[in-house]
C-alpha cells in the first residue's frame, strides 16, 4: 500500500482504557465504532405496556438461525433499561431500521421517561400489529425485524456494563418502495448512521459505491 497513507507511528496518541473512566473510554471507543446502525426498539412489559427506544450497539449476527445482538448498557445508576427489562421478561422484540426521515422521533424515542411511560406517543410513531410476536413494529420505518430472544450474555458489573441481547429473526417486514425485486436497493432506504459523541450520517445515494469481492482462488 502505498504509505502516503498510513499516519507515522509517532502521531498516534495511545491510550489504556483502564487509566480512564468507563464513560470517558465509551466515549473513545463510539468514535472508533462508527458509522453504526440504529435498531429502534419495541417492546412490551409483561403487563402489557408498549416501549420504544433506539440502540446503535446493533450488529447482525448468523444466518442459521438469522440473528442480530443489541446492547443495552446497564443505566447510570446500575440498572437495566426498560428494554432490557422487557426482553429478558417477555422474550420477544421487534427491531425497526432506522432512517433519515425519522432521525427527530427516534431522538425523542431515546428520553429516559418513568418505566411503564410510552416513547410512542412521546415520539409521534405509529404502532402496527406485528405477525410472529406481541409487540408492535413501527408504520414509519421501511423494514422491520421481529425477533425472539435466545440468550443475554451480559458483560461486567455496575453502570454502563454490556448486555448483549442476542435474538432470532423470525419475520421481516420490507416496504416495497425500498425495494428492487425481491432484495433491497440500499439507494432508496436513506439509513441513518450514528458515529461518537452527537454525531449521525446518513446514506445518501451519492455516497453509495459497490464493490464486488475479489475471485475465489
Ligand atoms: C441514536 C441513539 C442510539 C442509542 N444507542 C444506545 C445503545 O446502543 N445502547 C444504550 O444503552 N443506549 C443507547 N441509547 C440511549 C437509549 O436510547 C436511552 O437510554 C433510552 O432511554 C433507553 O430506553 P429504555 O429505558 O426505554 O430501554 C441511544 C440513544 C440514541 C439517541
Amino acid at each position: 500500500m502505498n504509505p502516503s497513507f498510513a499516519h507515522p507511528p509517532s502521531e498516534f496518541l495511545g491510550v489504556d482504557p483502564g487509566a480512564l473512566s468507563p464513560g470517558a473510554a465509551h466515549r473513545l471507543l463510539l468514535h472508533c465504532v462508527a458509522p453504526r446502525p440504529i435498531a429502534l426498539t419495541s417492546t412490551l412489559s409483561p403487563d402489557g405496556q408498549p416501549n420504544l427506544a433506539p440502540f446503535s450497539y446493533f450488529m447482525a449476527g448468523g444466518a442459521n438461525p438469522l440473528s442480530v445482538v443489541i446492547s443495552p448498557l446497564t443505566n447510570r445508576i446500575g440498572g437495566p433499561k426498560d428494554t432490557l427489562r422487557n426482553i429478558e421478561a417477555t422474550g420477544e422484540y421487534v427491531i425497526n431500521v432506522a432512517t433519515h426521515a425519522l432521525r427527530e422521533p427516534i431522538n425523542l424515542a431515546s428520553a429516559e421517561l418513568p418505566y411503564g411511560a410510552s416513547e410512542w406517543e412521546f415520539s409521534g410513531l405509529t404502532p402496527v400489529p406485528s405477525v410472529r410476536v406481541r409487540p408492535s413494529r413501527v408504520l414509519e420505518s421501511p423494514m422491520a425485524l421481529e425477533c425472539r430472544l435466545f440468550r443475554v450474555v451480559p458483560h461486567g458489573s455496575g453502570p454502563l456494563s454490556g448486555n448483549y441481547i442476542i435474538g432470532e429473526v423470525v419475520y421481516l417486514h420490507l416496504a416495497r418502495d425500498v425495494l428492487d425485486g425481491d432484495t433491497v436497493d440500499p439507494r432508496r432506504v436513506d439509513y441513518l448512521t450514528r458515529l461518537g459523541a452527537e454525531w449521525y450520517a446518513h446514506t445518501t445515494p451519492e455516497v453509495l459505491f459497490e464493490m464486488p469481492r475479489p475471485p475465489r482462488v
